[in-house]
């Protein structure tokens, strides 16, 4: 039988926002009904445009942010019954930016082993600096770096650090966001390499958000592809990327791929911009810019259907 490390069902989160003295208040659907499974040691890549929802279903397994509605497992616990203690030690974040993520005031030392201080896990002095010195060694942090401070290091030196900070308990489950985006495209290779080699040496499992189609193809095991707060399309890694049946799924690896991460998803010559989420599109949410867009896809939102082994949301799947 298959074990999940982390496991979504039909999850939402919904934001009321202001939508100006004329129109009270909106709801901004941010995620829509998310269904993820991520077997244990397998590395799950989400991708999709800026603001479908990825930081969010991220924030949600963190216990950053409550779910609106759904279920949401962690090593087979539902989140509501967790506290965040209890959480941190299974899941453990990597965030894109590693300057900002990394407080400029604290130490290297001091920096990887916060997580221990604030799970109480610490065992005096000499404890803390084993575990330090060992999970530097782990991600390739020369010791002499342990007393410096964020702005002596580099920015691949830096995402190292997050990456021990994220390691020193042992998490089951690390959650990137966008962890490499920030770097040199020299730089991303060796931490994504490094992240790939500590899955095998620590046994993780990894959910790994891009909005790099290269860097996911890279790392990936499974893929799914969100729009507008939904995954449209899911599946093996190979199959997707060889194989896609959404036309946005098409129409994202048809694109250009980029390295300059402030430019986020290359264009992607979808005619029209990506839709207003506080007031998505009737029927399919992405029939607006689809090329293959047939009457029923305005009128009826498709549900996931089995296409070559994977899961997609199209009334017309491969049919073009
Ligand atoms: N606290 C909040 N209040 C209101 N709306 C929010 C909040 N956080 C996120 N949103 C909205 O939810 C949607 C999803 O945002 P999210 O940050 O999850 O996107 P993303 O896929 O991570 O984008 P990016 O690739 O730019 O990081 C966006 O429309 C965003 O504006
Ligand atoms: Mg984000």
């Amino acid at each position: 039988m298959v074990e999940y490390a982390l496991q979504t069902e039909n999850i939402k989160k919904e934001y009321t926002i202001s939508g100006g003295i004329f129109h009270g208040k909106k709801t901004l659907k941010a995620v829509d009904g998310v269904n993820l499974s991520i077997p244990k040691g397998s590395i799950l890549g989400l991708v999709g445009e800026s603001g479908c929802g990825k930081t969010t279903i991220a924030k949600l397994i963190l216990g950053l942010e409550k779910k609106t509605s759904g279920e949401l497992y962690i090593a087979g616990k539902e989140i509501s019954s967790m506290g965040s203690k209890e959480i941190a030690r299974i899941i453990q974040p990597v965030f894109q930016d590693p300057y900002s993520s990394l407080n400029p005031r604290k130490s290297i030392a001091k920096i990887i082993s916060l997580p221990l201080r604030a799970q109480g896990l610490a065992n005096g002095a000499a404890d803390i600096e084993k575990k330090v010195d060992d999970i530097m060694e782990i991600v390739g942090l020369a010791p002499r770096l342990k007393h410096n401070y964020p702005n002596q290091l580099s920015g691949g030196q830096r995402q190292r650090v997050a990456v021990a900070r994220a390691l020193i308990m042992r998490p089951e489950v690390v959650l990137c966001d966008e962890p490499t985006s920030a770097l040199d495209v020299s730089v991303q290779a060796q931490i994504l390499n490094m992240l790939l080699d500590l899955r095998s040496e620590l046994n993780l499992t990894y959910l790994f958000i891009s909005h790099d189609l290269a860097v996911v193809e890279h790392i990936a095991s499974h893929v799914a592809v969100m729009y507008l707060g939904r995954i449209v399309e899911e599946g093996n890694a190979e199959d997707l990327f060889s194989n896609p049946s959404h036309p946005y799924t098409q129409a994202l690896l048809a694109s250009v791929l980029t390295p300059d991460p402030e430019l986020g998803l290359p264009e992607i010559q979808l005619g029209i911009e990506y839709p207003n989420p506080i007031d998505p599109p009737s029927g399919c949410s992405f029939h607006p810019r689809c090329s293959k867009c047939q009457e029923k896809c305005s009128i009826v939102a498709p549900e996931a259907v089995i296409k070559s082994g994977k899961l997609v949301e199209c009334h017309y799947p491969d049919n073009f």
